[in-house]
């Protein structure tokens, strides 16, 4: 076997590992994209040694121009790693001995572990892309707050358990969509808090006898600390799962959006039109247009909730501290990461470009009867207690399925059958502006309600942007 592959362990062994033990151990073909900040650990390590007496000035000097040097191998792709190397930490340990030599490059390794390097590259990894995942929301919470204020005023049904409930604006729908992203953005600042710690220095587990300084290395990281336990340090990962569960809820936003548009762009609803750019069309049905996107959205949330659960899974009953089935957290987080980054833009895209069919949403906002709980609160306002004024709203439209009418439709002398708080004037709250108009409380969908939302997330928008 090759020596690549034991070059970080291989000394206490008599053979080298089975070539079937060396396929299921190599991690380099996914761990591989943590390089640069494998190299980043190298070089605030090698800080920390000079600084505790173990490297000399001209050592100190020679690795770090090594390093650099192996940095810039590895972005340009000169330096790869072999089919014999194990993970990426022993295959950039053969690259800085290929340039400074292994009595200089053999001297970095000293009071670190693979264990407390990988729990610091994850980390820096995802801070990385946290940063990447935000500006990909923001960039769809101002393309909804844009649509919302393009189609001010512009009503349509709103619904509960599927059926027509109150009319409501379409501008406040579409923002209900952009709060739950802000709260992922709250979420990712408030994961960067716990992530933004150093494992660097915990070792193995028990912390390293040398001295060194792990602020130091924690400061030339950019991390704002150091983490407390070395055992937690390098055993735990709940800073993964927690990233985890927040790209799993953004699918899960998305996707609750994106049935909603899957069902609006269909013939029966007919609500919006999506862009030929952002549609696909059939191989065999020349007619179909269809919602690939959104489909796609609501696939995609299903995968990264597997990715969740999936490491979740590996966590539970794991004893202190590290154990090798750790190396399992990588590639379900790496795909949340990649899947968010090719499904955001396109649903953007979709929903930065789809249409709405207004005459159709105004037509429908007062179908099903959604003005009844007008009439309920108008009864409410009229001293009937509200036990009484839903069972009159109940009989009202009772009469009017019956007899196939609207509720502003009814003859006076019906309503006065119906019961004598029913006078004629109920009908001055029958209307779909009236009612929205009339629905200013705190989150309501009136105008001036709805006119706050965009403000407050223009605020938002402009505060991220600076
Ligand atoms: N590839 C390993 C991981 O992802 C790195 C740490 C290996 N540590 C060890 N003791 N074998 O967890």
């Amino acid at each position: 076997m090759s020596n690549g592959a034991n070059s970080l362990w291989g000394s206490r062994f008599e053979g080298g590992p089975s070539e079937a033990l060396a396929a299921l151990s190599r991690s380099v073909h996914f761990d591989w994209r943590l390089a640069k900040y494998d190299i980043a650990g190298s070089l605030a390590h090698i800080k920390a040694l000079y600084q505790a007496g173990y490297l000399a000035t001209s050592e100190l000097d020679a690795l770090t121009r090594a390093l650099t040097e192996l940095l810039r191998r590895v972005t340009e792709g000169s330096f790869t790693a072999k089919e014999s190397d194990e993970d990426v930490h022993g295959a950039l340990e053969r690259g800085l001995i290929e340039i400074a030599g292994s009595e200089l490059g053999g001297k970095v390794r000293a009071g670190r572990s693979r264990n407390d390097q990988i729990a610091t590259l994850i980390r820096m990894f995802l801070l990385d892309q946290c940063r990447d995942i935000e500006q990909l929301l923001l960039q769809l919470i101002e393309v909804l707050t844009n649509l919302a204020e393009e189609n001010m005023g512009v009503a349509m049904p709103g619904r509960t358990h599927f059926q027509h409930a109150q009319p409501v604006l379409l501008s406040h729908h579409l923002l209900a969509h952009a709060w739950p992203l802000v709260r992922d953005i709250e979420r990712l600042d408030d994961w960067r808090k716990r992530a933004s710690l150093s494992p660097y220095g915990a070792g193995a587990l028990a912390g390293s006898t040398l001295g060194l300084d792990p602020v130091l290395v924690a400061t030339e990281l950019g991390l704002s600390g150091v983490t407390q336990n070395s055992m937690d340090a390098t055993a735990s990962r709940d800073v993964v799962a927690e990233f985890s569960f927040i790209t799993s809820l953004i699918g899960i936003n998305l996707s609750r959006f994106a049935e909603e548009i899957i069902i609006w762009a269909s013939a029966e609803f007919d609500y919006i039109k999506l862009d030929d750019a952002f549609s696909t069309g059939s191989s065999i049905m020349p007619q179909k247009k269809n919602p690939d996107i959104a489909e796609l959205a609501r696939g995609k949330a299903g995968r990264l909730i597997g990715n969740l659960t999936g490491l979740l899974a590996t966590l539970k009953g794991l004893p202190l501290s590290y154990n090798r089935d750790l190396q399992e957290d990588k590639e379900p987080v790496f795909d949340s990461v990649d899947t968010l980054k090719v499904l955001l833009p396109a649903f953007t895209g979709m929903v930065a470009t789809m249409t709405f069919n207004k005459n159709r949403l105004e037509l429908l906002a007062p179908a099903g009867f959604s003005l009844a709980t007008d009439v309920a609160e108008w009864l409410v306002k009229q001293k009937v207690p509200f036990r009484d004024a839903h069972e009159i709203t109940g009989k009202l439209v009772s009469f009017c399925e019956k007899n196939n009418l609207q509720l502003h439709q009814v003859p006076d002398a019906d309503l006065a059958a119906i019961s004598n708080k029913l006078t004629p004037e109920v009908r001055s709250v029958l209307t779909v502006d009236g009612s929205i108009r009339a629905r200013t409380g705190a989150g309501g969908t009136a105008l001036p309600r709805v006119i706050e939302q965009i403000s407050g997330l223009r605020k938002l928008l402009a505060r991220r942007e600076a």
